[in-house]
C-alpha cells in the first residue's frame, strides 16, 4: 500500500490507476476499529482498487469539541489498512487540505439535513463533513464511497450532496459493527472509563426498547422518545435526543411511514455516543 500526503502525490498515484479499475473510497479520521475495516472489506469485495483516507477534519469540530485531542495514530492505522488490502492511503495535513485557512474556505452545505438531530447540537458539523467529503470526491474520483450506518445522518446527507452536485459516485451504507454487548464501535468509545464502558450498551438497548414498543403498535412517538431519554438520564447519560424518523428523509416519522428508524445521541462522561437502528424491516 502506498501512503501519500499531498494532493500532488495523490494526483500522480490516482493517474497511475488503470482507467478500467473500479475505485472504492473509504474516508476516515483514523483511530481505526473493526467498523472501519469492515468498510475496507466491503470496498474490496465491490471494487478493484481501494483508496482510504485519514484526515482529522477541523471543519467538522465545534469550539470546545475534541479536535486537538482526537487520537492520531497514523502508523498503526496504516498497518491495519495495509493488512486489509487497501491499495492507497491519502493522509494530508490541515494546511494541505485548507491552504487558505478554515475560516476563508468555501463551504458545501446540505441545509435541509444539517440542522436537525446531531446538527442541532453541533452547528457547522455537517457543513464541515460535506465540504471535506466533496473535496475528497473531487481529488480521488471514486466510483463507490462507503460510509457506516452508525453515522446515518452523515451518510444520508452525503448521498443527497452526491446527487445534488452530480458526483457520479455510488454512496454505499455499511451496517454498524457492534460489540457483543450491542455497543456500536466508535473511535470515541476510547474516551469511556471502564465503568462508563459497562453502561454504554444501554444506548443501544434503549433504542431496541423503543423499536419493540413501536412494532407492538405504540404510536405515542413523542412519549416513547421522552421515556427513552429518561431511562438514559437515570443511568448517568446526558441525553441529547432520541427520535423516531424516516430513514430516507430524516423527517419525523408517523405510523404511516415505511422506513422508520430510531436515532439516539447521549453524552457519557467525555464521550458523545450516537446510534440508530431500523424499526421497519
Ligand atoms: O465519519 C467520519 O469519520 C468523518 O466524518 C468523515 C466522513 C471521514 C469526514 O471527515
Amino acid at each position: 500500500m502506498d501512503l501519500v500526503r499531498t494532493k500532488e502525490e495523490l494526483r500522480v498515484a490516482r493517474a497511475a490507476i488503470e482507467s478500467s479499475a473500479l475505485v472504492g473510497l473509504v474516508p476516515t479520521m483514523g483511530n481505526l476499529h473493526a467498523g472501519h475495516l469492515e468498510l475496507v472489506d466491503r470496498a474490496r469485495s465491490q471494487c478493484t482498487k481501494v483508496i482510504a483516507t485519514i484526515f482529522v477534519n477541523p471543519l467538522q469540530f465545534g469550539s470546545g469539541e475534541d479536535f486537538s485531542t482526537y487520537p492520531r495514530m497514523l502508523e498503526q492505522d496504516s498497518d491495519l489498512l495495509m493488512g486489509r488490502g487497501a491499495d492507497l492511503l491519502f493522509a494530508p495535513s490541515v494546511e494541505e487540505m485548507y491552504p487558505r485557512g478554515r475560516i476563508d474556505h468555501t463551504n458545501v452545505t446540505t441545509a435541509h439535513l444539517t440542522s436537525m438531530l446531531c446538527g442541532a447540537s453541533r452547528p457547522g458539523h455537517f457543513d464541515g463533513v460535506a465540504t471535506v467529503v466533496s473535496k475528497l470526491f473531487n481529488l480521488i474520483r471514486p466510483h463507490v464511497a462507503l460510509f457506516g450506518e452508525k453515522d446515518w445522518q452523515q451518510m444520508t446527507l452525503i448521498r443527497a450532496m452526491a446527487s445534488d452536485l452530480d458526483f457520479p459516485i455510488e454512496v454505499v451504507a455499511v451496517p454498524t459493527v457492534r460489540e457483543r454487548s450491542g455497543l456500536a464501535l466508535s473511535s470515541r468509545n476510547s474516551y469511556l472509563s471502564d465503568q462508563e464502558r459497562e453502561k454504554a450498551p444501554l444506548l443501544y438497548s434503549t433504542l431496541v426498547g423503543v423499536k419493540e414498543k413501536v412494532l407492538q403498535g405504540d404510536s405515542r412517538y413523542g412519549f416513547l422518545e421522552q421515556e427513552a431519554c429518561a431511562i438514559l438520564a437515570k443511568s448517568g447519560f446526558v441525553p441529547d435526543y432520541v427520535s423516531i424518523r424516516e430513514g430516507s428523509t430524516l423527517k419525523n416519522a408517523n405510523t404511516g411511514s415505511t422506513d422508520r428508524r430510531v436515532f439516539g445521541a447521549a453524552h457519557l462522561g467525555k464521550a458523545r455516543l450516537i446510534d440508530n437502528i431500523a424499526i421497519d424491516a
